[in-house]
């Protein structure tokens, strides 16, 4: 192939996100059950049973089910989105509606699938009517998800969101500014690359900024190869 028509490429997997990010829907259930350590999944479950059980939360009060993850507990890839949305909440895993669907694509350009990816939120249960979790019950659930991150022991985090960058990051910056850089963190110890990224519910609302979002892709792509 010639050095014209290499760059023309590379330029149209850049831009062309219509193309990249594919209209053909994309199947998530079937996907077998990955075999976790005997260790990783009893941690898993009791973390599960601690949000369970959590007392006194309007979140949970309000909410039909738990929405605790899906995907791959073997991942090098943990995903943080913020909080479940109605879909979510009526199926009990996170990242199933509009928002899912679209988050499935992205993943599948970068031939990443539920099949090796782990997903979570900031908070497990819906906040009514959708809106962003407050400052408090973020700080309510950040021990579990810094708990759930430290037994998953992901390479890379993808935070997807300002509540899900504000969590970890502790700032409160603007994704535009954020995203698309690595930022090496440290949860209970454990270190780990973060990228922060457009929300796919954002990304929905404003399609023209999914070529950003295609680029902080690719770099996720890219570190992989090299934590593998
Ligand atoms: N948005 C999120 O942040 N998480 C979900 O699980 C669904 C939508």
């Amino acid at each position: 192939m010639n050095n014209k028509l290499t760059k023309l490429i590379k330029y149209y997997s850049l831009i062309n996100h219509n193309l990249i990010f594919s209209n053909k829907s994309i199947n998530r259930y079937n996907l077998g059950q990955p075999i976790v350590q005997k260790d990783k999944a009893k941690n898993l479950q009791k973390l599960r049973e601690e949000i369970n059980e959590i007392k006194n939360c309007k979140l949970k009060e309000n909410a039909s089910n738990l929405v605790f993850s899906d995907g791959n507990p073997n991942a090098k890839v943990m995903i943080i989105g913020e909080g479940p949305g109605a879909n979510e909440d009526k199926e009990g895993f996170p990242f199933v509606g509009r928002a899912g669907q679209l988050l499935d694509k992205m993943l599948n350009a970068i031939n990443l699938s539920r099949k090796n990816v782990y997903i979570t939120n900031v908070v497990n249960y819906r906040p009514p009517e959708n809106r962003k979790p407050t400052e408090t019950e973020v700080e309510r659930y950040l021990p579990y998800l810094k708990k759930h991150i430290e037994i998953i022991k992901p390479k890379i985090i993808l935070l997807l969101g300002s509540t899900a960058m504000n969590a970890i990051l502790k700032n409160a910056d603007v994704i535009s500014k954020m995203r698309g850089k690595w930022i090496e963190i440290e949860v209970n110890k454990f270190k780990i690359f973060s990228i922060v990224s457009f929300h796919p519910a954002y990304l929905l609302r404003q399609p023209d900024q999914k070529k950003f979002s295609w680029i902080d892709l690719k770099m996720i792509r890219e570190k992989l190869r090299k934590v593998s």
